[in-house]
């Protein structure tokens, strides 16, 4: 078999020494709010389905650093999203992660000031207030909220760019024919990682550690086995370019038909995957396009 012209790519390798960051960038506080307002404070972030909050007065919380964030559907349908704190003394508003309110209200534990679900204050218990005080002073906190195709985005930015479907990378692929609207959530997996997130996300993009950590993987993807995520990691590629063997193309091993844990599909396939899709289990694409189920 031919490879195909996108092949003809040099190795994705490093061509000469590159310096790992500093040590402190990974445990110093400073490099952390760094991180935090450069990047996490700053992008569309997926914070739950739609499906999560999909009746009126429905609501979940999530932490985004140092910050709380309340997701609500108000009781017109319409999704939003605020700092998930009191504009009074700062209190929590809501202490469930995922509930259902029992009034048209968010009303804080503290002092019970009470918002409306559009954020708007309209109720605050204190008998005399000072002069001057205007409740349309004292809103929540607002933020912007995206949704994309049932998936539900936050912004932390008082100006966000564009919209979540606009931040995306084009060259991850078109998903037009996969039916994610219909999606429900079925299981719910959460996993705390006592790391800086950088490691995380260093350890996830390269697989020199695969071969000792991931042997099961490795047998299902054996380019794996070789501590390579695709073909044209190794810096031999050109010389394997016409094989077609798993441990050379990144396909799966023989048999296998996608990214389970024994290679066998567990669930409905999509109807209207295209041939290409289908056999993308099968075959990894080139470059370091990361898969959607993994790695
Ligand atoms: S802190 Fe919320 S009402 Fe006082």
């Amino acid at each position: 078999m031919q490879p195909d012209p996108s092949e003809r790519a040099p190795c994705n390798g490093l061509t000469s020494l590159q310096p790992t960051l500093p040590s402190a960038d990974y445990w110093h506080a400073d490099a952390y709010r760094r991180d935090l307002d450069a990047i996490w404070y700053r992008s569309w972030l997926m914070v739950c389905r739609e499906a999560d909050i999909a009746e009126p007065l429905a609501f979940r919380t999530v932490r985004i650093g140092s910050q709380e964030i309340v997701m609500l559907r108000d009781e017109t349908g319409a999704l939003r999203a605020f700092h998930n704190t009191c504009r009074h003394r700062g209190s929590q508003l809501s202490q469930e992660s995922a509930e259902r309110l029992k009034a048209r209200l968010l009303t804080c534990p503290y002092h019970a000031w009470s918002y409306s679900l559009r954020g708007d204050l309209v109720r605050v218990a204190s008998k005399s207030l000072p002069e001057g005080f205007d409740k349309a002073d004292y809103t929540l906190y607002r933020l912007a909220l995206s949704v994309w195709r049932g998936f539900v985005f936050v912004n932390l930015a008082e100006h966000p760019d564009g919209s979540a479907e606009s931040s995306f990378d084009r060259a991850s692929g078109d998903l037009s024919n996969w039916p994610l609207e219909s999606l429900v959530t079925g299981h719910r997996l959460t996993k705390v990682m006592n790391c800086n997130w950088k490691i995380f996300w260093e350890n996830f993009n390269e697989c020199l550690h695969c071969p000792g950590v991931h042997k099961d993987l490795s047998r299902l993807v054996p380019i794996y086995g070789r501590g390579l995520m695709a073909r044209h990691d190794d810096p031999e590629w050109a010389r394997h370019a016409d094989n077609d063997a798993p441990e050379f193309s990144g396909r799966l091993r023989a048999g296998a038909e996608t990214w389970s844990r024994d290679g066998h599909a567990h669930g409905p396939v999509f109807s209207g995957l295209t041939p290409a899709e289908r056999a993308a289990g099968r075959a990894r694409p080139s470059g370091s396009v990361q898969n959607a189920f993994g790695r």
